[in-house]
């Protein structure tokens, strides 16, 4: 299968050096385009900045806002099998991006920021046969929230984790469809839990 995998943060710009961003490093949507390949699928890998080296045989695309990686997922989309979005999008974006550096000559700053396209939501549309897969990072109400996002963006999974899954090699997860929690699991490394998610993809497209 040809598999779109979206990996990392987004970064959205307010001045020439500064950005609004989160600490998402990757390393879940690396080890998922790994992971892919293991198992004998094409995935490409869109991904935000870091500094994780890019494996080698993996087509990648190289991003650094939301609506970059929405024109990524919009161009190559359509001769996919799957989506996986793993990125830690920026939902907001400063308004203005001032030319140069500010400089510190008030001692308030106001920043206006507007929403961001939810690419998911965008790209489920247009869905022909792919499998979608989402994340969805959660501080309270876990399932409950999970679960309206996966109906919300018509996914066909949804992969449950907390902001502890930031830069970390295990996470806790759980996996849900529409019917409910499929897998659920403590302290996995991202690579098994990878291939619970490749797993799961290759049977829904069977
Ligand atoms: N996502 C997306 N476009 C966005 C934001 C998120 O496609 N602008 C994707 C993420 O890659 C993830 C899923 O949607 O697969 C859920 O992301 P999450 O950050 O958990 O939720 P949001 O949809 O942003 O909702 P909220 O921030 O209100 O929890």
């Amino acid at each position: 299968m040809r598999i779109l995998i979206t990996a990392g943060p987004t970064r959205e710009y307010f001045d020439a050096v500064r950005y609004l961003s989160n600490p998402s490093t990757g390393k879940m949507g690396f080890a998922l385009a790994r992971v892919a390949r293991r198992l004998g699928h094409r995935p490409r890998l869109v991904t935000g900045p870091g500094d994780l080296p890019r494996p080698l045989k993996i087509d990648i695309v190289e991003i650094t806002t939301a609506r970059e990686m929405q024109q990524a997922v919009r161009r190559y989309f359509p001769e996919s099998d799957c989506l996986i979005m793993a990125a830690a999008v920026s939902d907001y974006r400063p308004r203005k991006v001032s030319r140069g550096k500010v400089k510190k000559t008030r001692n308030q700053l106001r920043c206006d920021l507007v929403r961001n396209p939810d690419i998911l939501k965008e790209i489920s549309r247009h869905k022909v046969n792919q499998t979608l897969v989402g994340f969805a990072l959660e501080t309270r109400d876990f399932s409950r929230n999970a679960r309206k996002k996966l109906r919300a963006k018509k996914l066909d999974y949804i992969v449950m984790n907390t902001p502890r899954a930031f830069g970390r090699d295990r996470v806790d997860a759980q996996i849900f469809n529409g019917r409910g929690c499929l897998k659920k699991f403590k302290n996995i490394s991202k690579d098994k839990l990878s291939e619970a998610i490749i797993k799961l993809v290759e049977k829904n497209s069977r």
